[in-house]
C-alpha cells in the first residue's frame, strides 16, 4: 500500500472484499487484462478503485496486484446467459460498495466474410460484445443511478461502417451502438451517463490478429496508441456534471498509402 492513502485501501489480488468505507470513486472495467481496458484501468486506478474484469484468474490477479486500490471480477462473457455467469455477477453486485463507472471493453474479432463466418463465431460476437454488455450493465444500474455514474462502451469504427470479412465483428458493433443509444435515453432522467466510444485500429493484441488475417505487415506508425484512446475515455469520464460525451469518434490521424 502506498504511504499517502488511506488505511481503508489495500491490494485486493483478486475477487477479495471490497474496501469499505471507501472514499475513492469505484470503476468497473472489462477487458481490464489486456489493450485498451488495461490502460483505461492504469490510468484511472490514481483516482478510482478499480475492479479488473477478465477471464483468467491468474491475469487478472497480476493485474490488480499492480495497482494500489484494485479489486478482480473473474467471468467468461461468452457464458452469459448460464449460472455460473449469473453467480459471478451476484457475488460482484453483492460486495461493491458502490459503483461510479462502468467501461466495457471487452471484446473479440471474429473475421471471414459471411460465407466462411460459421455459427459459433457469431455467437461467441453476440454473446461477448453485445449481450453480456447488457447484462452486466442491467445488474449494476442501481448503483449507477445512485452515484449518477458513467457507462462507458468501447464500441469501434466497425460499430458505424460495415466492411467485406468483417460481418460477425460490425454487426455485433452495430448493436453495441443501438444499445448504448437506447440505454442513454432511457437513463437521461436518471443523470447516468452513457458514452460510445469509437476507436479505429489501435496498437493492441487484437489489431495485430488483424493484420495478421489479412497478411499485411504490421506497422503501429499508422494506428492509434492505446494511451490516446485512454485520453478520449478519460475525457469522457471527467465531463462536467452537465455535459455528456455522448459518441467519441477517434481516428488514427496518418493513414498507410
Ligand atoms: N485494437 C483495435 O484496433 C480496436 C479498434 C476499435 C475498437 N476496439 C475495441 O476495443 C475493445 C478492446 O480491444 P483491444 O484492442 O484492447 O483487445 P485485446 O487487447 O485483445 O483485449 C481484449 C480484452 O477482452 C477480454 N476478453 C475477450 N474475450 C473475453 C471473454 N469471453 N470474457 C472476458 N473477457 C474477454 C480479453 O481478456 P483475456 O486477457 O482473457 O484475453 C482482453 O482483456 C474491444 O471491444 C474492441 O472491439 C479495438
Amino acid at each position: 500500500m502506498k504511504p499517502s492513502e488511506p488505511a481503508s485501501f489495500s491490494r485486493h489480488p483478486t475477487d477479495a472484499p471490497e474496501p469499505k468505507g471507501s472514499v475513492r470513486p469505484v470503476a468497473v472495467i472489462t477487458g481490464a487484462t489486456a489493450g485498451i481496458g488495461q490502460g483505461i484501468a492504469r490510468n484511472l486506478a490514481d483516482t478510482h478503485h478499480i475492479v479488473i474484469g477478465g477471464r483468467d484468474a491468474g491475469r487478472v490477479a497480476r493485474m490488480a496486484g499492480e495497482l494500489p486500490s484494485a479489486t478482480g471480477f473473474v467471468a467468461d462473457l461468452a457464458a452469459v446467459g448460464t449460472q455460473q455467469f449469473d453467480e459471478a455477477i451476484a457475488e460482484l453486485t453483492g460486495r461493491l460498495p458502490r459503483v461510479d463507472v462502468l467501461v466495457h471493453s471487452a471484446g473479440v474479432l471474429h473475421r471471414g466474410t459471411v460465407a466462411e463466418t460459421p455459427v459459433p463465431a457469431w455467437t461467441e460476437s453476440f454473446m461477448v460484445n453485445v449481450v453480456a454488455v447488457a447484462a452486466l450493465t442491467r445488474a449494476l444500474l442501481p448503483a449507477l443511478r445512485v452515484s449518477q455514474g458513467q457507462v462507458l462502451v468501447v464500441n469501434s469504427s466497425s460499430g458505424l461502417r460495415a466492411d467485406p470479412t468483417y460481418g460477425a465483428y460490425c454487426a455485433s458493433k452495430f448493436g453495441l451502438t443501438a444499445f448504448a443509444d437506447a440505454l442513454r435515453e432511457e437513463e437521461r432522467s436518471t443523470g447516468v451517463r452513457v458514452t460510445s466510444l469509437y476507436p479505429g485500429r489501435t496498437d493492441t493484441a487484437m489489431q495485430i490478429a488483424n493484420v495478421a488475417f489479412d497478411g499485411d505487415g504490421y506497422d503501429p506508425d499508422f494506428y492509434l496508441t492505446v494511451e490516446s484512446v485512454v485520453r478520449a475515455a478519460r475525457a469522457a469520464i471527467d465531463a462536467t456534471p452537465d455535459a455528456s460525451l455522448e459518441s467519441v469518434v477517434i481516428r488514427p490521424a496518418r493513414k498507410r498509402t
